[in-house]
């Protein structure tokens, strides 16, 4: 039954979410804070030592930050616990004190209406998978041996076959008791005021059930035996049961599947299917239209960052973007899209086939993210040779992340474009600039990876200071920009939201750093004595000494307190410029690294060259600069 919305509204806003979620887990004692309503527990969705699952009575929502799960009262206890969704109203209404609505007979019987359609559907599903292991369907069985689906899997999909007739189905369901009309509402016959006599919907075609979330059969797609139909796949019309924009195929199992892991969303059926046989369990498919923002919501329902598989072709790409267009104004903190770009020409079923799941799983694994499509796309094929030209490009991100509506997304990514175009023209600058002053050229020498042309550059990357490498090694540009900070602290309130996103590969530096946000937020980051005691205080000391010494050690004076601030002040952004140009180019060149391994192009080498090229910029203004700290070092000393 359909309940009233202020219904809905009223028992979720008398029931805390903790009271719910409270039945599942046991909270965090530590994380918790009751009084504010905020709770945090081990998900119960995915397995966990921490606790990442976050739920909020004022908000009444619950979220998890390692599986990206989140919804209110009724998802959890339909998703966890598999109620049903009256069930679980009933079970609020129940903890709320609130009697249950009176029936409503109308909604009642539209209600019975559609549940004695899904039992024809169900029978047209018995009665296409019966004709296709019949007599009659020895072609379509041999068709999909052919392609290589197993039995097994045609009976996981409930594959069937339409046969070549105007009336088998129709006859079935008459023989059986089904009206003509619950017939042509199901959209199993053509019909109308110019047909004489209805005829069967899907003729001579391999049939596949369509689901709802639940896994009711709604609909089916059919693809033609031979190749000289109009139509090589074809749909139920939108009825009753089902609206093409708002159903994915195997929506339910991979739901299942994924359990808030996960999801992939791929262009066909057969390419659903190929996945799943070869274990990949967590594909749904849009039933032949682009993907439309209802469907984007159901993929987010499942989880936080769906992965698109495109063509790598031109359509792709440009289907990429129009994906990409779509979503960005609904994207989130938690709640995003990836993109997964396949071999020029080939379906997710194509690679599988010639080159198994790891192929696959390769593939999304390397999937970019919404931002580097965006990116692509206002850069790709242009050139910026003037200044109007770099404002243009300028003015276009801004439209871009102005286009996001939840407010702080948007600011990372009005910062992240930025940012990007910072790296492109001003690390290329910078470089230059370098070399004039004459100081570039000798440090650029000594340095690994400076060799121009070559290809393995990643490994050479690897050794130099600009590669972030995991765990316990500091980083000296990390160090410096961390120590810079905290001997001036007016550089913290001056670019806080810069500072809360750098990446750090340092563990040590990430627990300094998140030291300092607390001591920001508690009011005492304002004075350099101050801070030092809130930081060592917060056990953070050790990191912080750790840090000084390596910026002693490499004379790196403008980070120290001796400074003046003007002189930190230029430093800092210096470094910080540099931290992030490494950071992009490095993800660049591991991308153009595996476009070239993938399709060995000229364009795709030429990118990689450029690539190469701007690292090298980097590398000989970073030069520079050690340079140019030992030196100072030095004279300060004298
Ligand atoms: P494709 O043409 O890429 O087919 O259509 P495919 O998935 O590779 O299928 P096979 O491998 O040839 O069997 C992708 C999807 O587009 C829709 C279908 O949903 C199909 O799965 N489509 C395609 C149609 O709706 N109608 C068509 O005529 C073709
Ligand atoms: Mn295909």
């Amino acid at each position: 039954m359909r309940f009233p919305t202020s219904f809905l509204d009223e028992i979720r806003d008398r029931v805390p979410i903790s009271q719910v979620v409270g039945q599942r887990v046991t909270f965090d004692k530590r994380k918790t804070n009751a009084a504010r309503g905020d709770y945090w527990a081990c998900c119960p969705f995915h397995g966990e030592k921490t606790p990442s699952f976050h739920c909020e009575d004022r908000k009444g929502r619950y979220h998890c930050f390692g599986c990206g799960v989140s919804g209110d009262h009724f998802r959890f206890l339909t998703e966890l616990d598999g109620m049903s969704f009256p069930e679980a109203v009933e079970r609020v209404a129940e903890m709320a004190g609130v009697p249950m609505p009176a029936r409503d007979p109308e909604a009642e019987r539209k209600e019975k209406e559609r549940a004695s359609l899904t039992d024809v559907m169900e029978m047209a599903t018995g009665f296409f998978q019966d004709s296709m292991q019949g007599p009659g369907g020895a072609e379509a069985r041999a068709y999909l041996r052919g392609r290589g689906i197993s039995s097994a899997t045609q009976q996981a999909f409930r594959l069937g076959f339409a046969p070549d007739s105007r009336n088998a189905l129709k006859e079935f369901l008459a023989g059986k008791g089904v009206g003509k009309n619950e017939i042509e509402v199901c959209g199993l016959v053509r019909h109308g005021p110019d047909i004489a006599v209805s005829y069967d919907w899907f003729r001579g075609r391999i049939m596949f059930p369509i689901e709802d979330v639940r896994g009711h059969v709604i609909a089916f797609g059919g693809r033609a035996l031979s190749s000289d139909v109009p139509a090589k796949y074809m749909n139920s019309p939108d009825t009753e049961l089902f609206h093409k924009g708002r159903v994915l195929y195997n929506l339910a199992r991979a739901r299942k599947a994924a359990r808030g892991g996960p999801v992939v969303a791929v262009e066909g059926y057969m390419d659903v299917i190929a996945l799943a046989q070869v274990g990949v369990e967590n594909a749904v498919a849009p039933l032949g239209t682009a993907l439309t923002e209802y469907q984007l919501e159901l993929l987010w329902r499942m989880t936080g960052e769906p992965v698109l598989c495109f063509d790598g072709d031109e359509a792709g790409l440009r289907a990429a973007w129009r994906a990409a267009d779509m979503a960005l104004p609904m994207v989130q903190a938690g709640r995003t899209l990836r993109f997964a770009l396949l071999p020029q020409g080939k379906d997710p079923d194509d690679l599988v086939r010639e080159a198994g799941r790891e192929a696959f799983d390769a593939l999304v694994a390397e999937a970019r993210p919404l931002a580097d499509i965006l990116w692509m796309r206002e850069t790709s094929g242009r050139v910026f040779d003037t200044p109007e030209r770099r404002a243009e490009l300028e003015q276009n991100l801004r439209a871009l992340s102005g286009r996001i509506r939840d407010e702080s997304v948007r600011r990372h990514y009005a910062q992240e474009l930025r940012e990007r175009v910072q790296t492109f023209f001003g690390a290329a600058r910078q470089g230059r600039r370098g070399d004039q002053r004459g100081f570039g050229g000798r440090q650029q020498q000594g340095r690994p990876g400076a060799a121009a042309g070559r290809l393995a550059v990643s490994e050479s990357l690897a050794r130099s200071g600009l590669v972030r490498s995991a765990g316990g090694h500091m980083p000296l540009r990390e160090a410096a920009i961390m120590v810079a900070l905290i001997n001036h602290p007016a550089l913290i309130d001056e670019h806080f939201d810069a500072v809360e996103i750098m990446a750090l590969a340092s563990a040590e530096l990430v627990r300094l750093r998140s030291a300092l946000l607390d001591a920001l937020a508690h009011g005492v980051a304002h004075e350099r004595e101050a801070l030092r005691e809130a930081l060592t205080a917060a056990g953070a000391g050790g990191a912080l000494e750790q840090a000084e010494m390596l910026v002693r050690r490499a004379n790196q004076w403008p980070a120290l307190p001796e400074a003046a601030l003007e002189d930190a002040r230029e430093a800092f952004l210096q470094a910080l410029h540099l931290h992030r140009s490494a950071g992009f180019l490095h993800k660049e060149l591991k991308a153009a690294e595996l476009a070239l391994a993938n399709e060995p192009t000229e364009e795709n080498y030429r990118h990689l060259v450029e690539i190469q090229a701007e690292l090298r910029n980097v590398q000989a203004t970073e030069a520079l600069i050690e340079g140019f700290g030992l030196l100072s070092g030095r004279a300060g000393r004298s």
